[in-house]
């Protein structure tokens, strides 16, 4: 039997797949249907696991089946078996007789690639506390829409180096753009992370300094100080306040430069209301965009 389909991370793709995504998710925005059918997964079904709260990964996913035909069923670690010890594995394997795929987010990574070794059907990361691929399918549209194409060009992270920034250093390496990272001592990216983007021929920079990462950037991004489960709240304020984005900060990018963040959002810490509410801010798009991603994967998933 072939291997399925998975949407695990960016960096376990190639350009050309990665790419092939983008084009489906922009000819989607626009109307197109792949192959010309106006609900190409009709019959088909997506089971969602949340075993983390979501707002917009669990209505753009939902919407976005609905948009192409299909359906979906949305399970919770509290309503199902698997909240009562149920493996991961045998979970799969039930899952994958009754659906076509299979979304989960979770916080080990490690119940991801379980699930995705267990699964007969394409399996779909929606969050781990690894990274957030989903979102920065998105995050790349959402870039190139405003900015044109992000090969080349300078996209500076300033703030936590979690798992949306993870992804980030994915997407840096894998759509050829630079990206710099600007995160307190404590709370970088995995060094394996940056040494895998080294090694990759990706242009990959950590600094200290939020400044120096975000002089002359295309794009500044940034993320919440505490994301879900982590519990060091206080900590992470105090190492992170020097890290917000506010309108000094954005003032040293380049001209044109966009603003993006994943949401939810927290203002007057990791970005001030003028930022993420101001003209530079492309925060709505952003989160628009995971419909639009998120119908090129699964298009692409279930192709
Ligand atoms: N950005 C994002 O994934 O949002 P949710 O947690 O609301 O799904
Ligand atoms: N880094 C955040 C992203 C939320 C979408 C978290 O993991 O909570």
């Amino acid at each position: 039997m072939d291997t399925p389909r998975h949407f695990l991370d960016i960096d376990r793709l190639d350009e050309a797949t990665l790419r092939h995504i983008l084009d489906s998710a922009a000819a989607l925005k626009r109307g197109d249907s792949p192959g010309g059918e106006g609900r190409p997964l009709a019959g088909r079904t997506l089971a969602m696991i949340f075993e983390k709260p979501s707002t917009r990964t669990r209505v753009s996913f939902e919407v976005g089946m609905q948009q192409l035909g299909g359906h979906v069923v949305v399970l919770s670690e509290g309503n199902t078996q698997l909240g009562r010890g149920e493996t991961v594995a045998d979970t799969a394997r039930v899952l994958s007789r009754y659906v076509d795929a299979i979304m989960i987010r979770t916080d080990d990574p490690e119940r991801l690639d379980d699930l995705a070794a267990h699964a007969t059907v394409p399996v779909i990361n929606g969050l781990t506390d690894r990274s957030h691929p989903c979102q920065v399918m998105a995050d790349v549209m959402t870039f190139e829409e405003h900015r044109g194409p992000i090969a080349g060009r300078v996209v500076a992270w300033s703030g936590d180096g979690n798992n949306v920034a993870a992804s980030w250093i994915h997407a840096a390496v894998r759509f050829r753009f630079t990206l710099r990272l600007a995160c307190p001592e404590p709370l970088g990216p995995p060094a394996a992370l940056l040494d895998w983007a080294t090694a990759a021929g990706g242009d990959v920079t950590l600094v200290r300094d939020a400044a120096e990462a975000v002089a002359g950037a295309d794009c500044v991004v940034t993320d919440a100080w505490v994301s879900m489960g982590d519990e060091d709240a206080d900590t992470r304020h105090r190492l992170l306040t020097p890290y917000r984005v506010d309108e000094a900060l954005m003032a040293r990018a380049a001209d044109g430069a966009v603003f993006m963040h994943c949401l939810p959002a927290h203002r007057g810490e990791e970005v001030t209301g003028a930022v993420i509410d101001g003209p530079r801010s492309a925060v709505w798009d952003e989160a628009e965009n995971r419909l639009h991603a998120q119908k090129g994967i699964l298009a692409w998933c279930l192709g």
